[in-house]
């Protein structure tokens, strides 16, 4: 069979490991770059002037002069089905997840609704430049079945699994011990394998799952070492007292998700605002990542997680917007709200390692850092070409950028699905403004 190839030329730029560990030695940058794909692979990454001789016979190369392409955006934690809760006005977590989020949930019940969201939400994804993603579903085992199904015609590198809640929600809302094990594992036994998918055993929150479905949730996990654990962990003030309440005894927020064989290399806790010191130890030791979703946490009001209190505790720490609570899907925009939260700390984010938490780190926390995340050689070719110019102020502010750095961190705070000319997955032009 023959090759498929295109090539691009554009400036160039990719992380190959966490700048704020390895220093500014990770950071590719090709200012006159190209970009040559083989198969949907990277075949070659570089400066132009370096692999333009080597280029094989026939392959056209397409110039996008002033473009940057980056790795595709990976968002480390998203709801599908809150994209109609987007832009809710006043409410905190438990008050909003009663008010808003609870009753928009209950539609995913039917499946033509959930496939209509699903294709509204990759879609979405796709003009944000995020190719790959860690996504909550509904308690309803056909949410998940939607959004795998939209995804596997798109060819995403997608994670998502079917929240478990038994308890603390409305009716049509829970789950039991039984029928939540018996959906996981027949959404496991579908999905498992089709196209770039993967699954992710999904318990809401302590405050909504009973000692007994935590624990099957932990027996799931261990079955199947192939699955993520993806859950949301001390966010809100008001939440820590109700698992206070809940799980008397078990000494702390963390202690409650070990307890029950949760906290894992393969677990994802979103939020992570108010985790205590200890707590941030045991995570870290466990090899698990907080998901950092700065948007989610201004709009609710839930406090500052400190980028620097966990790098400096070595805590793995990825990006996501957090749609529906987070009020954007463009991760470029999470970076700047990454930098606002921490200017409120004093501890400005520097732009490539937003870049690094939106990329590389989302692909490292997924498990899917073999596969994507940057453009070493052999991985899978999902990236985006960034527009520097795609707004006025944009253009006239990026061209005025003292460095790499400024430009980024321009890119950063002006930019959104704006800024995202085209996505491509494994290759292939899957969104163009
Ligand atoms: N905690 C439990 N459920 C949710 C949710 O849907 N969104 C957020 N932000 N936090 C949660
Ligand atoms: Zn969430």
């Amino acid at each position: 069979m023959s090759t498929n190839r295109q090539a691009y030329r554009a400036s160039l730029l990719h992380l190959l490991d966490d700048p704020a560990v390895a220093g500014d030695g990770a950071v590719v940058w090709h200012e006159d770059g190209l970009l040559l794909v083989e198969d949907g692979h990277v075949a070659a990454a570089g400066s132009f002037e370096d692999l333009a001789p080597a280029l094989p016979d026939g392959v056209a190369v397409e110039h996008l002069p002033g473009k940057i392409l980056t790795p595709g955006f990976v968002d480390a934690h998203i709801h599908y089905p809150q994209t109609d809760v987007v832009a809710a006005w006043g409410a905190q977590l438990l008050d909003w997840l009663t008010e808003h989020t609870f009753p928009v949930e209950q539609a995913f019940e039917d499946r033509a609704h959930a496939d209509a969201a699903a294709a509204f939400f990759l879609d979405e994804l796709l003009r944000n430049g995020t190719t790959s993603a860690l996504v909550f579903g509904t308690v309803h085992r056909t949410s998940v079945d939607a959004l795998f199904e939209a995804a596997l015609a798109r060819n995403m590198r997608l994670i998502g699994g079917k929240v478990l809640m038994d308890r603390n929600a409305p009716a049509a809302l829970c789950d039991t011990v039984e029928s939540g094990r018996a959906d996981t594992e027949a959404l496991i036994r579908a999905w498992r394998g089709q196209g770039r998918l993967g699954y992710a055993v999904t318990p809401r929150f302590a405050v909504t799952s009973s000692d007994a479905q935590l624990a099957m949730a932990g027996e799931l996990a261990a079955a199947h070492p192939d699955i993520l654990i993806h859950t949301h962990m001390s966010e809100n003030l008001e939440e820590i007292r109700a698992v206070e309440g809940l799980f008397p005894g078990h000494g702390s927020y963390l202690g409650v998700y070990e307890r029950f064989g949760l906290v894992t290399d393969r677990s994802v806790f979103a939020h992570c605002v108010h985790t205590t010191a200890d707590d941030l130890r045991k995570l870290t030791e466990a090899g698990a990542t907080a998901a950092f979703c700065p948007s989610s946490n201004l709009m609710l009001g839930s406090g500052l997680f400190s980028l620097r209190k966990a790098c400096g505790c070595g805590t793995r720490v990825a990006l996501g917007t957090d749609v529906g609570a987070g009020a954007s899907f463009s991760l470029l925009h999470a970076i700047g709200e990454a930098y606002r939260v921490g200017q409120l700390q004093h501890e400005p984010l520097d732009p490539l390692e937003g870049l690094y938490l939106a990329t590389l780190a989302g692909a490292r926390a997924l498990k899917i850092d073999h596969r994507v995340g940057n453009f070493e050689v052999g991985k899978e070719a999902d990236f985006v070409v960034l527009d520097p110019a795609a707004t006025p102020l944009l253009a006239r502010r990026t061209a005025a950028a003292q460095s790499l750095r400024d430009r980024l961190f321009a890119l950063s705070i002006l930019g959104d699905d704006r800024a995202i000319q085209r996505t491509y997955l494994m290759g292939r032009l899957a969104h163009a403004r």
